[in-house]
């Protein structure tokens, strides 16, 4: 895709962007394939975030962009509701032959703001269909990013993305702490020692408002859009269990650690933990066609679906629920992550890239360096009052020395594509070292 010659900036309300800032020293990709990106002016770029932790494959895949020109010529679109085809039975069930546990059942989204606001409404579903209507309350956390929906707006934790709507939010919403920020736990490799017992925060919820009143608690197993940060040893199963104690739902937002990430299907694989809902999105499909889902529990389905005595059981769904090009897109890169071994490779890579990522300490402004499968974080000093513009600035030079990287507030997020080569991983550590000595 070659860029407009004459290209007017001016128009497009950009997401999640200092649109003027942005407008006046503006950065533009024009094509993907592998492990680089190449910008408008044809300088190659590294991607160090999968795009947006989406792109697990790497770019421009052969047959995930045949598949889906295929489903274009052959089914552009087709309704899906009272009506179905073929694509979107096969990949749900070819879905449920790699979730863990008995989360067989699979509802389509288009995105992860909608998987998590359909998983709250399953939620709700599921307490109604066995008769317990105390149900009322929802259990967040601080620092987690569950979309931009009311719904994940309400359970999330970024006070910039709920400020503006503190008025219009859902009712009955609680959050735990977060597990960040503990001393001991500072350049921690793989899950940190200390924190376990912050997940008793729930326990004490429960206590306030009694433990059945809560319908469900949302996590990210790892929390990636605030900065990297990786569950303590012990948390999240004892998150389970006192879910388990007070019948409380359990949801694992898996939007950005699902599909590998960690070098397992699922976070919910690697770290042993059955949730009884998973949202997902992004590496479904390698982020080539819009798509979420939410994974259920048999039992959910059962009592929501099997036992209902309505028609229609559940009144939700979108116009591209399940739509043929995505089902294609999510059918051939199910395909390739498979018959490539991309979540073994990951887990494979996971010490180089963790070796790898920590030789970064000692380098200036860096306070903390965290990692897991494929994922890290680097967290950088602030600036006194101009909190987020060191690592913006650190982005921006990057960028314009062929590397993508992902910053929150003054942390860098890395979570390249699955199919990156040591020698990929060298190339990344040597320009943002070289760019972090350069910032300082
Ligand atoms: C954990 C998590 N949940 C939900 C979302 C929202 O997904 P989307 O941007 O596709 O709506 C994201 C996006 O990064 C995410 O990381």
């Amino acid at each position: 895709m070659s860029a407009p010659t004459a290209l007017s900036l001016e128009q497009l309300w950009m997401p999640f962007t200092a649109n003027k800032a942005f407008k006046k020293a503006p950065r533009l990709l024009a094509s993907a394939k592998g492990m680089y990106y190449k910008d408008v002016d044809g300088n190659s770029i590294l991607d160090g975030t999968a795009g947006l932790w989406c792109v697990n494959a790497g770019h421009a895949r052969d047959r995930i962009v045949e598949a889906i020109a295929q489903s274009a010529a052959t089914l552009d679109y087709a309704p899906g509701f009272n009506m179905g085809h073929p694509y979107q039975f096969e990949l749900a069930s070819r879905l449920s032959k790699i979730t863990p546990g008995d989360l067989d059942h699979v509802f389509f989204t288009n995105s992860g703001s909608e998987a998590v606001d359909s998983a709250l409404k399953i939620a709700i579903a599921y307490h109604k269909s066995r008769g317990d209507t105390r149900r009322t309350r929802f259990v967040g956390r601080q620092r987690g990013y569950h979309g931009v929906g009311f719904g994940g707006i309400s359970v999330g934790g970024i006070p910039a993305n709920r400020q503006a709507y503190l008025n219009h939010l859902l009712p009955n919403v609680d959050h735990l702490p977060h597990t960040h920020g503990i001393a001991g736990n500072v350049f921690s490799k793989g899950q940190p020692a200390h924190g376990a017992d912050l997940a008793d925060a729930l326990e004490a919820l429960a206590a306030q408002h009694g433990g059945d009143t809560i319908s469900a608690v949302i996590v990210e197993p790892v929390a990636g859009s605030t900065g990297v940060l990786i569950p303590p040893v012990g948390y999240l199963e004892r998150l389970r269990a006192i879910c388990d104690t007070h019948g409380i739902l359990l949801i694992f937002d898996e939007v950005i650690t699902g599909f590998g990430r960690l070098g397992a299907p699922f976070a919910a694989d690697h770290f042993g933990v059955l949730p009884d809902l998973m949202t997902v999105a992004k590496g479904i499909t390698n982020g080539n066609v819009p798509m979420g889902a939410v994974f259920v529990r048999h039992g959910i389905y059962d009592s929501v679906v099997n036992a209902s005595q309505a028609g229609i059981e559940f009144f939700h769904g979108y116009t591209y629920s399940g739509h043929p090009l995505a089902c294609a897109a999510g059918l051939a890169t199910l395909d390739v992550y498979k018959e490539e071994g991309l979540f073994e490779r990951a887990a494979g890579l996971a010490h180089y890239w963790q070796e790898a990522i920590h030789s970064l300490r000692g380098r200036p402004h860096v306070i903390d360096i965290r990692n897991l499968g494929l994922v890290a974080g680097i967290e950088l000093e602030s600036r006194p009052g101009a909190v987020g513009a060191r690592a913006m600035d650190c982005h921006v030079d990057c960028f314009h020395n062929g590397l993508l990287i992902r910053t929150t507030a003054d942390i860098i997020a890395l979570s390249p594509p699955l199919i990156i080569e040591k020698s990929h991983i060298d190339e990344l550590v040597d320009k943002l070292g070289k760019a972090l000595d350069r910032l300082a």
